[in-house]
């Protein structure tokens, strides 16, 4: 069973990051998240003992957020882990009042099966594709999804 737990834990974020080189090739980018780590609002999905996915929150302005990292160990995609860890992310935002969540992702610009799936993820989550930009803070097109939250404040 996948628990969620609410620390950080940047070693466990640099670990899955390496394990999924088909979207997070690039060293600098990993070193940063993992830094952003020991920062950000952090969700831990356990099984076991061993830390299988991570989530990062960045909170920018007063009543949005930003899904700034979601990454699930690659033995352990198709299992929903993804899902418990949004749905922990999305309930506490709800509850702090939060109503629109958003996420920076690869755009479809760029032709890969890998940026697509997790695309495929976040529309079938209820993002909603707002804009691609030609690039972001990374070389290849952005595209910026949206989720309005419902907030139980
Ligand atoms: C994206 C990622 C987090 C998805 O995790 P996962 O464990 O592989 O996801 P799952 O297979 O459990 O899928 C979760 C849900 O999304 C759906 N889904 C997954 N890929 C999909 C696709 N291409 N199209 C439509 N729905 C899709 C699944 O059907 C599932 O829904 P269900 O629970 O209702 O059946 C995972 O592949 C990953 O860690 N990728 C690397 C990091 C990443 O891409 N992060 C996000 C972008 S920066």
């Amino acid at each position: 069973m996948t628990t969620i737990a609410r620390r950080h834990d940047p070693e466990a974020v640099e670990r899955i990051l390496r394990g999924l080189p088909d979207w997070f090739g690039i060293e600098e980018s990993i070193v940063e998240y993992a830094a952003d780590a020991a920062r950000l609002p952090s969700y831990l999905a356990i099984d076991g003992d061993e830390v299988v996915g991570i989530a990062l929150v960045h909170r920018r302005h007063p009543g949005s957020a930003e899904l700034h990292l979601i990454a699930v160990a690659p033995e352990h995609h198709g299992r929903g882990v993804v899902s418990t860890l949004l749905a922990a992310v999305e309930h506490d935002l709800r509850v702090d009042g939060t109503t629109l969540l958003h996420v920076w992702t690869v755009g479809p610009s760029l032709e890969d099966a890998f940026s697509a799936r997790s695309r495929g993820f976040y529309e079938k989550r209820g993002f909603v594709p707002l804009q691609e930009l030609a690039r972001a803070d990374w070389e290849d097109p952005a595209l910026i999804l949206v989720k309005a939250l419902a907030s139980t404040r």
